[in-house]
């Protein structure tokens, strides 16, 4: 079990020997493995942990919210497996420091970084990118018809590349409509009850400077969190996000085979067509949003470090190419 395999003690030492400014030169070493837009995924070095991906959120004021939370993120991961998406073996784990927001580790069992959706579409051909996209939307397609036959319980959904892994990956293997995915992104766990978000966006804007939380609770919780529940908005989205990857050239065909999976597999929903001035003005908005989102938090950062004087305790990506 992988519960059995988090060291508390450990963690509890990496958060207080951790910097957040030089992660790489923490007093218990980290290799970081991928940013969020909210939150850092990084590797501790040292035994037994090396196949434990943690995702790590400074962001919890009470033991209140912190329970909410993890009642929210197993539910999540138990709601996934039972519409029949994989999910790899996770649990979760509390660090509380002397002063500042607590934490919460969510781990998961690593998976190969050649797996994961971003990587693989560099290195595909386009038959099998093409492929992989049609096994992604009939992963979608369990969420949204399951969301359709229980319409007070609904799940969203991240659809994005970069939250696939192909399952027992090995180097080379083709891709085929057979491929078994893995969905990682289970750390924000989006679920409806009676129309009400369960996951408490302003949990979302702590990581957010003082003097822009107004901007992106107008931006963020209206857009972005109701974006997950639509499926030809994530499937918009998932397409768009290619750009950020750097591979544009895949778009025309992914909208032939997103509009042709709509007609077909999926015609009972009625989705219209997805068009490819959509796709980049879509991509422009959204592009801008995250751009300007993290020069601000930078600006947070500078002053909280060198004007205030107080301590900065979210770790942010350098340039993200996008
Ligand atoms: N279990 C894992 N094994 C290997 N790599 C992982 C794992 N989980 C996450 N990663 C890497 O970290 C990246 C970001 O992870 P994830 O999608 O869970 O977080 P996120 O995008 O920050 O989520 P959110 O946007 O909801 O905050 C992934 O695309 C992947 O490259
Ligand atoms: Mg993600």
């Amino acid at each position: 079990m992988l519960k059995d395999r988090i060291d508390a003690g450990l963690l509890q030492r990496f958060e207080a020997g951790l910097d957040p400014l030089n992660p790489h030169l923490s007093k218990i070493s980290a290799k970081i493995i991928g940013y969020g837009e909210m939150s850092t995924i990084f590797v501790i070095n040292h035994p037994e942990q090396e196949n434990i991906a943690y995702k790590r959120m400074p962001i919890f004021r009470s033991p209140d919210e912190m329970e909410t939370y993890e009642h929210l993120f197993e539910e999540y991961n138990t709601g996934l497996r039972n519409i029949g998406i994989n999910v790899p073996e996770s649990a979760s784990a509390r660090v509380i420091p002397d002063k500042g927001n607590s934490v919460i580790y969510n781990a998961q069992e690593r998976l190969p970084s050649a797996s994961i959706g971003n990587a693989l579409i560099q290195k595909l051909d386009e038959n099998s990118v093409r492929l992989l996209f049609l096994c992604v939307l009939r992963e979608l397609k369990k969420v949204f018809t399951s969301n359709r036959a229980r319409p007070s319980l609904p799940f969203g959904i991240d659809g994005q590349i970069s939250n696939w892994a192909m399952k027992d990956y090995q180097e080379g293997k083709p891709v085929t409509e057979e491929t078994e995915l893995f969905y990682i992104d289970t750390g924000t766990p989006l679920i409806r009850k009676d129309g009400i978000e369960q996951l408490n966006p302003e949990l979302f804007l702590r990581s957010t400077p003082s003097f822009l939380v107004w901007l992106i609770r107008l931006l963020f919780l209206e857009e972005v969190m109701t974006r997950y529940y639509d499926f030809r908005k994530v499937t918009i989205d998932l397409i768009a996000n290619f750009y950020k990857e750097q591979r544009p050239d895949f778009i025309p065909m992914l909208i032939e085979t997103a509009n042709r999976f709509f007609a077909g597999e999926e015609a009972q929903s009625g989705i219209a067509p997805v068009t490819q001035k959509e796709i980049v003005s879509y991509y422009k908005e959204d592009a801008t949003i995250w751009r300007v989102y993290l020069a601000f938090r930078k600006i947070d950062r500078y002053l909280h470090l060198k004007i205030l004087g107080k301590p900065y305790v979210y770790i942010l990506p350098e340039k993200i190419k996008r």
